[in-house]
């Protein structure tokens, strides 16, 4: 079974509503599964079927899938177009879109506690899903994200603590999780290392396409963020720069990947495309 089909089947369990179909709506709507994909490629990396991740990577799919719903939500970045359809709350309502944020989050630990047949790994996946999606992770980048809009005086120091937070930890946990399920937790200090630094470059590149690509591309509304008074890498430095800096960090990340003993084929793949897209 391909990824995408599990993913269809993941909401399965959960009672026919409104909400449920808010659900089903936002994340079967022509994501790129970049988290997914990530996690699937580790684990090859490792010598292992991807089949043996979709119920981990189901999960962080979710959790990134409420992230964007809220982020969409007025009282955030007020987005009405999201994968090319209306966001969430445009095409059901906010009370909708918010409890189907919720719904996704909180099924994505169902998944997690269930995604192997070892139950001392599934609790570390657990333990990881939280740390790195909430209050010291996306949620905190989220937190900041959203206070820097009224700050002026922005350092480039803190526009990197927000990607970090924000974007870079949802794109660390799948490589953590694929050490996990693996065996191979050893590695996950230099996975941590790689996933900040693809974190960074892939959001100074939303940075930059919010700016330079169009909205039949993006599936999403350009210039978002000078409507929000956001300052990013492609404000607070010239576009060139900011592109230097994006390939630097994919550079970097490589390097890193080099470092462990893992076939790096497909990942590398992964990167190259990332560098290369237009959404
Ligand atoms: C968008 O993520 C939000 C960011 C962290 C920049 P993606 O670019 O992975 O969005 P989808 O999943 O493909 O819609
Ligand atoms: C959002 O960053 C990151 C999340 C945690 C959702 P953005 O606000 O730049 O993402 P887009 O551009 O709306 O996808
Ligand atoms: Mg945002
Ligand atoms: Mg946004
Ligand atoms: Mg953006």
């Amino acid at each position: 079974m391909m990824f995408e089909e599990y993913l269809s089947h993941a909401l399965d369990s959960i009672l026919p509503s409104n909400v449920k179909d808010a659900m089903l709506y936002s994340l079967m709507n022509g994501g790129k599964r970049i988290r997914p994909l990530l996690l699937l490629e580790t684990l090859k990396g490792y010598g292992y079927k991807k089949e043996l991740g979709y119920a981990c990577a189901a999960g962080i799919e979710m959790i990134h899938t409420y992230s964007l719903i809220h982020d969409d939500l007025p009282a955030m970045d007020d987005d009405t177009l999201r994968r090319g359809k209306p966001s969430c709350h445009i095409a059901f309502d906010e009370a909708t879109a918010i409890l189907a944020g919720d719904g996704l989050l909180t099924h994505a630990f169902a998944l997690a506690a269930q995604a192997t047949n070892d139950a001392v790994k599934n609790e570390r996946i657990v333990r990881y899903f939280s740390r790195y999606a909430g209050c010291n992770g996306m949620i905190l980048g989220q937190t900041l994200d959203i206070e820097a809009e009224s700050h002026t005086s922005l350092h480039i120091e803190d526009l990197e603590k927000i990607h970090y937070y924000k974007t870079g930890m949802l794109l660390t946990l799948p490589m953590v999780c694929a050490a996990i399920i693996t065996g191979h937790e050893s590695d996950i200090p230099v996975w941590e290392k790689i996933g900040e630094c693809i974190g960074l470059s892939f959001q100074i590149q939303d940075d930059l396409l919010d700016i330079t690509s169009t909205k039949e591309e993006l599936g999403k509304n350009p210039n978002s963020d000078a409507q929000n008074h956001k300052q990013t890498y492609a404000t607070m430095m010239k576009m060139e720069e900011a592109q230097k800096l994006c390939d630097m960090y994919y550079a970097k990340a490589k390097k890193l990947i080099e470092q462990l003993s893992f076939d790096n084929t497909g990942l590398f793949t992964i990167l190259d495309a990332l560098r290369n897209r237009r959404k």
